[in-house]
C-alpha cells in the first residue's frame, strides 16, 4: 500500500533519531540550524523541530528539483518540510539521517537579519528576544525540562488520590499578609472615584464604585480557597500562576511565578515534611529518567553538578533542624555574614545557603520558626513564640518549598489575626472551617521556576520562564 505524501503524517526528529525508523518513509517539518554544502553536489542540513536536543542530519542531492533555486538559499532559521527515507548514517555523531526526495521551503529567514546566529549569544541578549530564544539548545531544553517537571507534579499527586482544583487568579484576600499584591481594577486611574461626604472614610477610593464593588488583587498564593477544598475532599493540590509586586531585582525572584500548592486534611507538620520530601524526589527522579540527554546538556554546559547533585539527593535523607538549632549553628559556625544572626531574624539567602552548601552539603528542612516572621495562618506552638511551618532549603537556589501546618483552633487564630492587624470579619468564610467540623490539616507551596532552576543549574530565573515578569520587565 502506499501512502500519498500530502497525507502522510509528520514524524518527529526525536523518532527519527531512533534506529528503528531506518527504512522507513517519513515526512518531517522544523527549522534549519545549519547548512553545509560539499563539493560533490549535495548538501547536509541540520533540522531540529524542539522535540528534543539533538537535531537530524538531511541529505540533500543536486538532483533535488529546486537543490539550485531554493535549498541553496536555506539558512539558519529558516523552516522547511522534508519527506525523505531514513537511511544509517555514515558520518559520526549520529546514527541516522534523511535521504530527501523533496525538500519544501516553507519560510527564508534572512541571514543578515536573523538575530540567533550560531555563536556569541548571551543569556542577557536572549532575553531582549524571548520570541525567538526558544529556538536555542538552551532553551528549548529547559522548556522540556519544565514540562517533565509538570507532569511529574500531576503524576505524583494524582497516582496519590489528590484532586486538582483550581483557585481563583483574582481575590479580594492576602493570604501571605506581606503587602505585595497587585490591584485589579477598571477604574480610570486618571479620575478614581473617591468617598464623599463626612466621616472617617472621606476621600478615600471608593471601592463600592470599582468592578468587583471592592478591592481586589491578584493571588500571591491558592493556599486559602485549597484549604476550603481539602476540608470538605481531604487531599487536593492547586497549580497556577501567583503574582507579587515584591521590589526584588535577584535571580530568584519573579513578580509572576508558577506555584504548586497540595493541602492536606488529617496531616500535621511531620506528614507534611515527608509528602514535601517524597515529591521532590520524585520529581528530581523522573527529569534524570526522561530527560537524559537535555541533562547532560545542562551538565556539560551550564553547571557540572547538577547531576551529581540530584542523584545524591534522590538517594539521601533530607537534613530536619528546627530555626533555633539552625540558629544556633549559624552563629556558632565562624562564617562572617553579610546579615547578623540573632533568634527572630528571617534567614537569609547567605545563611540558607550556608546550612546546605558548606554544613550539611543536602536539602535541610527548617521548621518551628519564630511566629512574627511567619503568616497567621500557621499553627502555634505551645512556646507561644514558634509556630509550625517549615521551609525546604536546597544548595545554590534557597527555599525552594515554603509550608505549614495550620492553626485549627478557631480561638487562637483569632487572636492571631488581630496580631497580624487582619480584620477576622473579612475572613468570615477561613473561620467557618474551624467552627464546623474543624480538623488538623497542613501544606506547602513549591515555586516551579526555582524548580527549574534547581534542576537544570540555570543561574537566573529569568531564563527559566518562557516571559519572565519582574521590576520593570514585562516586554513581551
Ligand atoms: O513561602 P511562600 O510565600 O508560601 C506560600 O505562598 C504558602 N501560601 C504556600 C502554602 O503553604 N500553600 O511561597 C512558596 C514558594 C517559595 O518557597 C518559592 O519557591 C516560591 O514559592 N516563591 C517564588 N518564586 C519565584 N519568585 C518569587 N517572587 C517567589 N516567592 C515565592
Ligand atoms: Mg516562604
Amino acid at each position: 500500500m502506499t501512502t500519498s505524501v500530502e497525507t502522510m503524517k509528520q514524524t518527529r526528529v526525536h523518532q527519527v533519531l531512533q534506529t528503528e525508523s531506518i527504512g522507513k518513509k517519513v515526512k518531517l517539518a522544523g527549522w534549519v540550524r545549519t547548512r553545509r554544502d560539499s563539493k560533490g553536489g549535495f548538501s547536509f542540513i541540520e533540522l531540529n523541530d524542539g522535540s528534543c536536543m539533538k537535531s537530524v542530519q538531511i541529505l540533500a542531492e543536486a538532483a533535488l528539483s529546486n537543490y539550485e533555486s531554493e535549498v541553496l538559499k536555506l539558512g539558519i532559521g529558516s523552516s522547511i518540510e522534508v519527506i525523505g527515507d531514513v537511511v544509517e548514517s555514515p558520518g559520526k555523531g549520529q546514527t541516522t539521517e534523511v535521504k530527501a526526495e523533496s525538500v519544501k521551503v516553507l519560510g527564508y529567514a534572512d541571514p543578515q537579519t536573523y538575530p540567533l546566529q550560531k555563536k556569541g549569544t548571551s543569556m542577557e541578549f536572549l532575553r531582549s528576544i524571548a520570541h525567538l530564544r526558544p529556538r536555542t539548545n538552551t532553551f528549548g531544553a529547559v522548556a522540556r525540562v519544565r514540562n517533565e517537571i509538570c507532569r511529574s507534579i500531576h503524576n505524583f499527586f494524582q497516582s496519590r488520590g489528590f484532586l486538582y482544583i483550581n483557585t481563583p487568579i483574582i481575590t479580594a484576600s492576602d493570604c501571605e499578609g506581606a503587602g505585595q499584591m497587585f490591584n485589579v481594577t477598571t477604574f480610570d486611574l486618571k479620575d478614581v472615584p473617591r468617598i464623599s461626604g463626612e466621616g472617617g472614610a472621606k476621600g478615600d477610593i471608593d471601592f463600592e464604585q470599582d468592578f468587583f464593588g471592592r478591592a481586589t488583587h491578584l493571588t500571591v498564593s491558592g493556599q486559602l480557597e485549597a484549604e476550603i477544598y481539602a476540608t470538605a475532599l481531604t487531599n487536593v493540590y492547586t497549580f497556577g500562576p501567583t503574582f507579587r509586586a515584591e521590589n526584588s531585582n535577584t535571580s530568584r525572584h519573579l513578580a509572576e511565578f508558577w506555584m504548586v500548592e497540595p493541602e492536606m486534611a488529617f496531616c500535621d507538620l511531620e506528614g507534611d515534611m515527608q509528602c514535601a520530601e517524597d515529591f521532590l524526589k520524585t520529581i528530581f527522579n523522573d527529569v534524570m529518567t526522561n530527560c537524559g540527554s537535555d541533562m547532560e546538556f545542562f551538565n556539560e554546559r551550564i553547571d557540572k553538578t547538577v547531576l551529581e547533585t540530584l542523584k545524591h539527593i534522590v538517594d539521601s535523607d533530607f537534613v530536619r533542624i528546627s530555626y533555633t538549632e539552625a540558629v544556633d549553628i549559624l552563629l556558632k559556625c565562624g562564617e562572617k555574614f553579610e546579615f547578623p544572626v540573632s533568634w527572630g531574624i528571617d534567614l537569609q539567602s547567605e545563611h540558607e545557603r550556608y546550612l546546605t552548601e558548606k554544613k550539611f552539603k543536602k536539602p535541610v528542612i527548617v521548621y518551628d520558626y519564630p511566629k512574627d516572621i511567619k503568616a497567621f495562618y500557621m499553627r502555634l506552638n505551645d512556646d507561644g513564640k514558634t509556630v509550625r511551618a517549615m521551609d525546604v532549603l536546597v544548595p545554590k537556589v534557597g527555599e525552594i518549598i515554603g509550608g505549614s501546618q495550620r492553626e485549627e483552633r478557631l480561638d487562637v487564630l483569632i487572636e492571631r489575626m488581630k496580631a497580624c492587624d487582619l480584620d477576622p470579619e473579612e475572613y468570615w468564610w477561613y473561620l467557618d472551617l474551624r467552627k464546623f467540623g474543624t480538623v488538623p490539616h497542613a501544606g506547602f507551596g513549591l515555586g516551579l521556576e526555582r524548580t527549574v532552576q534547581f534542576v537544570t543549574g540555570m543561574g537566573n530565573i529569568r531564563d527559566v520562564i518562557p516571559f519572565p515578569r519582574a521590576p520593570k520587565t514585562a516586554d513581551f
